[in-house]
């Protein structure tokens, strides 16, 4: 009897003792993540689960401040309660680790906070902007910039970046174009699948962070360019246009999707479920979570969507959308909608479970601080290598759109350079809105790059405009008689006239919408005032979009878009101008030649009186497609950018000429270098789906390449086309593979084409 009393109290002890050292199934790190969410979801409370779906800001606003937002202290407080799922805009190792430990060692469950933040082009070291980055064509490029900026912000604390944003765009009023990859669907899905690549990684290290494409869906599409505007879309468009890119990222893995802020189909996109649940999370089965832009789902009430925050909840919630950010309607009124039997418990859940496995995925119930170590944030941040890559990046952005007589590149020999525009020393207007945690101060600028290249020689630099700001936020450009006459003594004293125009970067970003999109009036008179001293005039561009420019292509000698210089953009300005890298992007919007043209873009329909450009009024083309005024082709088409060197084209060779389905078709062309430097080209290839169930565009992209070439030397270049590229989809999403003709089109851009056909069967 003893011996059994023994026995069984070392049994109960050794449990006793066993269960003590045996964490909590959800705090298991053995056990499989659904495992672990099944067991804390059995644990948490209704209000702590609607607390996960609650994102609130906690620092600086990238949105406007909320309608009786509660404040720091009570957002603490909800911590405290468990009823915060996320913050966005706390930063910085040290501020997110005091605010994480509130949410870890204060709150009952202990469930760790998200931190998120825009990591738009870079951290702390800020690369090109994402539309000049694309210009690049360079895929890797693109991968690796995406994974310095993660490694930079990881070091800050943050776990997810709001990027990339793949909003298709063909508008330059619109501030946001800078944001995304321009106005081609095909280099745009390429891109989201290297940049979601690039933040994520596998999410298995301390160096990435998790991405999220945005704005789902046809944000791009703003009416007019004109930030938060209406849009009104086809579905056959969004599907062949506008969503694409996000399939793309979402077959990269990427591990959240945002709202876009308007309606499609009338319904906004936070609360339509045909985006969200049917598209998204059905179709293309996304198992990760969807989070609202900002306070998108109390907008709904706003648009007419929804009477009130209750019905917002409901809508967004019920649609398919799975975190709040800002609008705290969803902390509000979840509870009540589930007891009424308005929202399932089972949806409920899922929201949940869906953003718990990324905090689980992430590690951080196994260390909460994984990210937010100051001497990793010290030693991270604007490293060497990082400043490297940023001038590499910049300088494959940058685009020569023209170089009249080979006037660049500048030999290093001269002795006189005049500098002349006030964008071109100003290390505030070489940053734009997303510009992270990057400071001016780590800016160099085109003038200091133009320095530390040419130590020897005199730059001296002339304003010719000022830039001033309004209300600290609108740049404003001043000339006065005097600061044109400096600039044109500097001018007429030198041998080579550097002019620096454009845009502040202040006017690049999200609520930046531009009506006038010109080089502004006081920065031409001083171009025209330099023209007029018959010197050659070389100008740099700096500006986050698109600019309208035709009177600078016909009057200046050479023209080098250098886009948001950022970080090390002066350095990259420096190295082109001075020929120490022969540029290679090319762009992927189109410059538009007028106003009137907008949107303008390559890939279009055909109309039914499609007009052929030919320069003229013969009569011959009266009722036609055109402008009567200006030419229907935009100043520079997709794909434009010229080189130091010169790239000779052969036709397209087919392998075969006629195909069935399934089987695939090589087009070869042989590239050669016909100019005096080495030189990278973007060979391109377009085809046409000549006719079809539905009508398809003149021409759509399907492959490209980057290649070097050394001067004088030729490749073979073969691309392969799939039936992945000669189908497309209906308005149901259904893709179709149609036989018939089909054009090929290889070149150096969109417009200077050599075609082939071949017949699908
Ligand atoms: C609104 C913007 O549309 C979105 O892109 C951004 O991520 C959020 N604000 C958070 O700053």
């Amino acid at each position: 009897m003893k011996k059994i009393f023994i026995s069984v109290f070392v049994l109960l002890n050794a449990i006793f003792i066993h269960a003590q050292n045996t964490p909590l199934p959800y705090k298991n790190p053995k056990l499989p993540i659904e495992t672990r969410i099944k067991d804390l979801l059995a644990r948490m409370t209704l209000e702590e689960k609607v607390g996960q779906l609650n994102q609130v800001n906690g620092g600086v606003m990238t949105g406007p401040a909320a309608q009786g937002d509660p404040g720091a202290k009570a957002k603490l407080d909800m911590t405290r309660k468990g009823l915060m799922g996320s913050f966005l805009n706390v930063i910085g190792a040290n501020e997110t680790r005091a605010v994480q430990e509130i949410a870890v060692k204060e709150s009952r469950l202990g469930i760790p906070l998200l931190f998120a933040y825009d990591v738009i082009h870079g951290y702390k070291t800020i690369f090109p902007i994402p539309l000049a980055e694309t210009c690049s064509w360079d895929l890797a490029l693109m991968e690796k910039s995406a994974s310095i900026a993660a490694a930079e912000a990881a070091a800050s604390g943050l776990h997810w970046t709001f990027a990339p944003m793949v909003d298709v765009a063909r508008n330059p009023h619109w501030g946001r174009v800078m944001e995304g990859a321009g106005e081609d669907t095909y280099l745009g899905s390429k891109a989201a699948y290297a940049r979601v690549r690039g933040f994520q990684g596998d999410l298995t290290d301390n160096f990435h962070v998790l991405a999220c494409m945005k704005h789902f869906a046809a944000y791009g599409l703003v009416e007019a360019g004109r930030e938060y505007n209406t849009v009104d879309v086809s579905r056959y468009a969004l599907q062949n246009v506008y969503f694409p890119p996000f399939k793309a990222g979402i077959d990269a893995g990427a591990a959240t999707v945002m709202n876009s802020f308007n309606v499609v189909d009338g319904i906004p996109a936070t609360g339509n479920k045909y985006l969200v649940t049917d598209v998204l999370k059905n179709q293309w089965k996304f198992k990760g979570f969807v989070v609202s832009d900002w306070a998108s789902f109390g907008e709904m009430i706003v648009h007419g969507y929804a009477a009130d925050g209750k019905d917002a909840a409901l809508k967004g919630i019920n649609a398919g959308s799975d975190m709040d950010m800002e609008s705290g309607v969803v902390m509000a009124n979840l509870v009540q909608l589930i007891k009424e039997g308005k929202v399932t418990q089972a949806r409920l859940d899922d929201a949940v479970s869906r953003i718990l496995y990324y905090k689980f995925k992430l590690g951080l119930f196994e260390d909460p601080y994984r990210f937010s170590d100051e001497r990793r944030e010290a030693a991270t941040l604007l490293n060497d290598n990082f400043i490297k890559a940023a001038r590499e990046a910049s300088q494959r952005s940058m685009i020569l759109l023209k170089n009249e007589n080979n006037i660049l590149p500048l030999s290093k020999n001269l002795k006189n350079i005049a500098v002349i525009g006030g964008l071109a020393e100003s290390q505030t207007d070489a940053l734009d809105f997303w510009s992270g945690k990057g400071e001016a101060k780590d800016v160099v600028t085109i003038l200091q790059g133009i320095k530390n290249k040419l130590s020897q020689a005199t730059i001296s630099y002339t304003k010719g405009y000022e830039v001033n700001y309004v209300q600290n936020l609108d740049a404003v450009y001043n000339a006065t008689a005097n600061t044109i006459a400096e600039a044109v003594t500097a001018a007429q004293k030198s041998d080579a006239v550097i002019a620096v125009v454009g845009l502040s970067g202040k006017i690049a970003g999200e609520a930046r919408s531009l009506a006038n999109i010109e080089i502004p009036s006081e920065q031409l008179k001083v171009l025209e005032a330099l023209k007029a001293t018959g010197k050659p005039v070389i100008v740099v561009i700096s500006t986050g979009r698109p600019m309208i420019i035709p009177w600078l292509d016909k009057n200046m000698a050479a023209i080098l878009y250098a886009w948001m210089p950022c970080t090390q953009g002066g350095n990259a300005v420096a190295d082109i101008l001075f020929g120490d890298y022969n540029p290679s992007a090319k762009t992927v919007m189109s410059f538009p030649y007028a106003d009137g043209q907008i949107p303008v873009y390559y890939n279009n329909f055909s109309t039914g009186r499609p007009h052929t450009d030919s320069p003229t009024n013969d009569g011959s083309n009266f009722w036609v497609s055109r402008y009567r005024d200006i030419p229907n082709a935009p100043l520079y088409p997709f794909g434009y950018g010229l080189s130091y060197t010169t790239f000779e084209y052969s036709k397209p060779v087919l392998s075969k000429n006629v195909i069935t389905k399934g089987e695939k078709l090589t087009v070869s062309i042989t590239v050669k270098n016909t100019g005096k430097y080495d030189g990278e080209e973007i060979v391109q290839l377009y085809i046409r789906d000549l006719v079809a169930s539905q009508v398809r565009p003149v021409k759509e992209l399907k492959g490209f390449q980057k290649i070097l070439l050394k001067a004088g030397e030729s490749k073979e270049v073969t691309f392969t086309l799939t039936s992945a590229e000669l189908s497309f989809m209906d308005a149901d999403g259904k893709s179709h593979l149609e036989s018939g003709d089909f054009k090929v089109f290889t070149g150096t851009n969109s417009r200077d084409v050599q075609e082939a056909s071949f017949t699908l069967k």
